[in-house]
């Protein structure tokens, strides 16, 4: 019989230099977990939320230092009032009871969007958070709330537009790497992997400059199911992959961090 595998630390099939130094996540599927429970659509969110805290730990474990969900979009806003408030009370209250934890384990937290539509007091303890965690370097940890990515591309635009009009920067200086300077991920690697849930194959406006190299990894596994074991497969399938950067030789898998 085969002995079953454990998951605490990187399970032995994977190879730990071809681990991506980037995963990026679009957790999908928790309303329907939910509903096919017969259980409100809230209560997939809170499951989804136990789903994240796992997945941080697993890149704490595994040495993948850098981890990037999607937790709301700038499209999110259209949902009933009452999942709306529910998401904010949730991130409020996840983000006071694992702050200590994250700190204590050498998480850095960085919030990617538009924070300011969200409530003061949830302002104020994400502003904390990314000060209190800001030196620590196991895991950088960004959570896309109010994330829109071509909003995010216009606002770079306008940035690199600013410079150029106050003569900080010439024409002939807009490049990829200006614009990729003006991000909200800069100076982080872009994604070596994308992960969407739930079968949907969208990037639902989520990092669309970032994205353009990386390997998009579609399950039909609804976010709160995706446990270590569905992190692991997503790996396996990852480090099968041949990364070309549109040459005609293989590159490294993961681009360093
Ligand atoms: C998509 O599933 C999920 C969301 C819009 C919310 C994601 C938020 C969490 C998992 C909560 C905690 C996260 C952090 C990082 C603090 P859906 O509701 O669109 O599912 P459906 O497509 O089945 O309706």
């Amino acid at each position: 019989m085969t002995q079953p595998i454990n998951y605490s630390t990187l399970p032995a099939d994977l190879h730990p230099e071809a681990l991506p130094a980037h995963v990026a996540v679009i957790m999908d599927g928790n309303g329907r977990w939910a509903t096919q429970r017969g259980l409100p659509r809230v209560a997939g969110h809170r499951q989804g939320a136990k789903t994240v805290k796992d997945l941080l730990r697993c890149c704490q474990d595994w040495g993948i230092p850098v981890l990037t969900v999607y937790a709301f979009s700038t499209e999110n806003w259209r949902r009933p009032m009452e999942e709306v408030g529910f998401l904010m009370r949730l991130f409020d209250r996840l983000l006071r009871r694992e702050l200590a934890e994250m700190q204590r384990k050498g998480v850095r937290i960085q919030f990617l969007g538009d924070l300011s539509p969200l409530p003061h007091r949830l302002q104020d303890l994400m502003q904390e958070a990314m000060a209190v965690t800001c030196s620590n370097q196991r895991v950088q940890f960004n959570v896309a709330v109010n994330y829109g990515g071509r909003q995010e591309l216009v606002a770079a635009t306008r940035h690199i537009a600013q410079q150029v009009a106050c003569g900080a920067l010439s024409l002939e200086q807009v490049d990829e790497a200006a614009l990729s300077r003006a991000l909200l991920t800069y100076p982080l690697p872009d994604p070596d992997l994308l992960i969407r849930t739930s079968g949907e194959q969208r990037l639902s406006n989520f990092l669309p400059w970032q994205l353009t190299y990386t390997e998009l990894y579609f399950t039909e596994v609804l976010w709160p199911d995706f446990d270590r074991a569905a992190f692991h497969q997503a790996l396996q399938w990852y480090q099968q992959r041949q990364r070309r950067f549109g040459g005609l030789t293989p590159a490294p898998l993961a681009q360093g961090f």
